[in-house]
């Protein structure tokens, strides 16, 4: 099970990576926009410095929708750094670059996915991870959890390597759920990933404890 954090915010990429328990990281344009990077120039530094922080894949997302376009776009990314995961979108023109791309040894990360039809087509073109949206799917009175499941189902079915990268995962309970429903990888925000942590047994076993060991030693 990986965790990776769906931010371009450096100072939260470090907080995670200092946790210990970080495996990668996504991006979207609309993360980027979020952190004010613009410019062809600025945006790959900022794909190469957070690869340089994380021990992990990096997903950096084409903004081509022609196949011609996401296959150079693609190229230039995946030349940026080894851990860079180039992100394609879930249509014609992105199964056929995730082919592609996948045929020349370059990892890919299928997005935007909302059926297990898509899901498919993403793993038969050979896309490392397929991105399925939780969240998103939530929020239309979807079942974002059901989606997760019913792709974990047909990857163990087919034996298919496509990893399940459950994506749009906004908080703490969608983590348990996409951990329940056998997801390869979250990626979230970091407050979801710590929320993990909360148990108000634990702190107050801990409280019991301090407390019982300054009776004896002040
Ligand atoms: C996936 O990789 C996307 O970056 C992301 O998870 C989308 O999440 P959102 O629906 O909260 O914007």
């Amino acid at each position: 099970m990986k965790f990776f954090i769906d931010t371009a915010n450096l100072d939260q990429i470090k907080e995670a990576q200092d946790l210990g328990i970080l495996d990668g990281v996504t991006t979207n344009p609309s993360l980027m926009a979020k952190e004010g990077i613009k410019g062809e120039k600025n945006i790959k530094k900022h794909y190469v410095d957070i690869c340089e922080i994380v021990d992990g894949d990096v997903s950096a997302e084409v903004i081509a929708t022609d196949f011609e376009g996401m296959i150079s776009e693609g190229m230039e990314l995946a030349a940026l750094h080894p851990q860079i995961v180039v992100k394609v979108p879930c249509t014609k023109n992105g199964i056929k670059a995730v082919k592609y791309l996948s045929s020349k040894d370059i990892k890919t990360n299928c997005t935007l996915i909302f059926s297990v039809g898509q899901a498919l087509l993403a793993a038969k073109a050979g896309a490392t991870y397929v991105s399925p949206f939780v969240g998103r799917l939530d929020d239309i009175c979807a079942d974002g959890i059901d989606l997760i499941r019913q792709i974990v189902d047909m990857n163990s079915y087919y034996g298919f390597e496509t990893q399940v990268l459950a994506a749009s995962v906004r908080h703490t309970m969608h983590m348990v759920q996409c951990i329940e429903a056998g997801a390869d990888v979250t990626t979230s925000p970091l407050s979801a990933i710590t929320g993990l942590l909360n148990h108000p047994l634990t702190d107050k076993g801990l409280a019991q404890f301090l407390a019982d060991y300054n009776k004896l030693n002040g």
